[in-house]
């Protein structure tokens, strides 16, 4: 048990609150040493947290949880948490929400769901207090996994398999993306190392230069990322990378990257409850998503249900600074090497689209937007399916429902179907 966890909820709170009179003082003194700053008192800013260890990190906890999963999560300062080590975020003043003008909450569609939280964090211990960001503890000797590439490379070695949508690639042309997501838990064939997962990407920049940027949100089933809290359950992820996968970015706040503001929701947390194809075959719950651009950060929101969670800064980015040129929402796994024949990883729900709803995993409302306000549904192609023996992707339209504006089935049970066979 955690020494730290007996800390009360007054107690932390105060704590915080000291800290965060502390670090203002110190702004204090940096503007009496002539610093020009305009800034209020009352501002953020991101404070990196040094040790002897010298490795970039979150502050220490000022509060610890254990949820009922099993994960640990740990209330760190918002000043402190990792991202203040990014060497663009230097002196950073943490935007708590979207600028006025921009409203996230009017693009939102509403999920289907019980009216409850969708993670236990939450639902069990209410959050993290005033000033603190929930941070999900990892074993220190869990590697930061990397993903490899886009959809739309296929070949090549790329073991990745997708069925993924998208809207055509026009340099620059979007500044936001939304969707809402059924929450399943596709089967894992090898937990030692396959995902399976399902998002969005915001994309700009090219492949094969490196200057590939992405900004990603979804939910994914990886054992082998957790292996103490739920493996086999979804887990909420965010993504980033500025340089094609090569040596930038990681998922959640593994690295120094994305900056939360929100004191609930935990990026890496699992989702539930969540829709599992054998227990009732029936999608019910779901999160909606949207990503879009605050030309006042400058940086990419990210909203979950109706909640602002936090922002992907511009400053990460060497192409992804201001707009978007790919918008992509589908699903991906990641298949084993060692695996022989093809991995019996499901993709969604592990159904193929051709069974529909309610069976089949979506992705519906499909939206974007080419400038900070208004919305669209998405005008959407099939961009990337490897083998739709295994995964399959199919776009619906009209007759299932109007009210699902755009969307999408996707998924299938690899090689659970006969006819999927590994390719080479
Ligand atoms: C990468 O390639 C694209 C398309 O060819 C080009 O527009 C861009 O300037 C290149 N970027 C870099 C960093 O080389
Ligand atoms: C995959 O889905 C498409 C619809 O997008 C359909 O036309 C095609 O027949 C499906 N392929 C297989 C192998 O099921
Ligand atoms: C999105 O879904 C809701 C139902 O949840 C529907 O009422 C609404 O019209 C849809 N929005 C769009 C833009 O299609």
């Amino acid at each position: 048990m955690d020494s730290r966890r007996g800390v009360s909820g007054p107690r932390a709170r105060s704590f915080c609150w000291v800290l965060a009179t502390c670090i203002q003082l110190l702004l204090l003194v940096e503007l009496s040493q002539g610093r020009k700053l305009q800034q209020s008192s009352r501002q953020r800013r991101l404070q990196p947290y040094t040790d002897s260890t010298n490795t970039a990190r979150h502050g220490p906890a000022v509060k610890s949880f254990q949820v009922s999963d099993g994960s640990w999560v740990d209330c760190v300062p918002i000043e402190q948490q990792i991202a203040a080590h990014h060497p663009a975020l230097k002196e950073h003043i943490i935007r708590m929400s979207p600028s006025s003008y921009l409203n996230l909450q009017q693009n939102h569609v509403k999920p289907r769901s019980s009216g409850l939280h969708p993670q236990s964090f939450a639902r069990e211990h209410g959050g993290c207090p005033e000033g603190c960001i929930p941070v999900q503890r990892r074993d220190p000797k869990q590697p930061l996994l990397r993903k490899y590439q886009t959809p739309t490379l296929s070949g090549q070695g790329t073991p990745h398999e997708y069925a993924v949508v998208g809207m055509p690639s026009s340099k620059g042309a979007y500044q936001g993306s939304g969707a809402v997501l059924s929450v399943n838990a596709p089967v894992i064939g090898d937990p030692a190392s396959e995902f399976s997962l399902s998002q969005l990407w915001v994309v700009a920049g090219q492949y094969d230069n490196n200057s590939l940027n992405t900004a990603e949100v979804g939910w994914q089933v990886y054992p082998s990322q957790h292996p103490s809290d739920n493996p086999l359950a979804p887990h909420l992820f965010v993504y980033w990378t500025a340089d094609a996968y090569k040596s930038t970015g990681c998922y959640n706040l593994g690295c120094a990257g994305f900056v939360q503001t929100n004191n609930n929701w935990v990026l890496g947390g699992t989702l539930s409850p969540y829709t599992t194809l054998d227990a009732h075959a029936n999608n019910e719950d779901e999160i909606s998503l949207v990503v879009l651009y605050d030309s006042t950060i400058p940086g990419w929101w990210l909203s979950i249900s109706d909640t602002t969670i936090g922002y992907w800064p511009s400053s990460l980015y060497t192409t992804l600074q201001a707009s978007a040129d790919l918008l992509q929402w589908g699903g991906e796994i990641f298949p084993s090497a060692t695996t022989v024949g093809h991995t019996t990883t499901a993709m969604g729900s592990g159904a193929f689209p051709i069974e529909g709803y309610p069976v089949t995993a979506y992705q519906r409302n499909v939206t974007y937007a080419n400038s900070p306000n208004t919305f669209f549904d998405a005008t959407l192609e099939i961009q990337g399916v490897t083998n739709a023996n295994c995964y399959n992707s199919s776009i619906e339209q009209g007759d299932f429902g109007s009210s699902w504006g755009s969307y999408f089935f996707f998924g299938g049970p690899g090689g659970g179907n006969a006819a999927c066979v590994k390719q080479n």
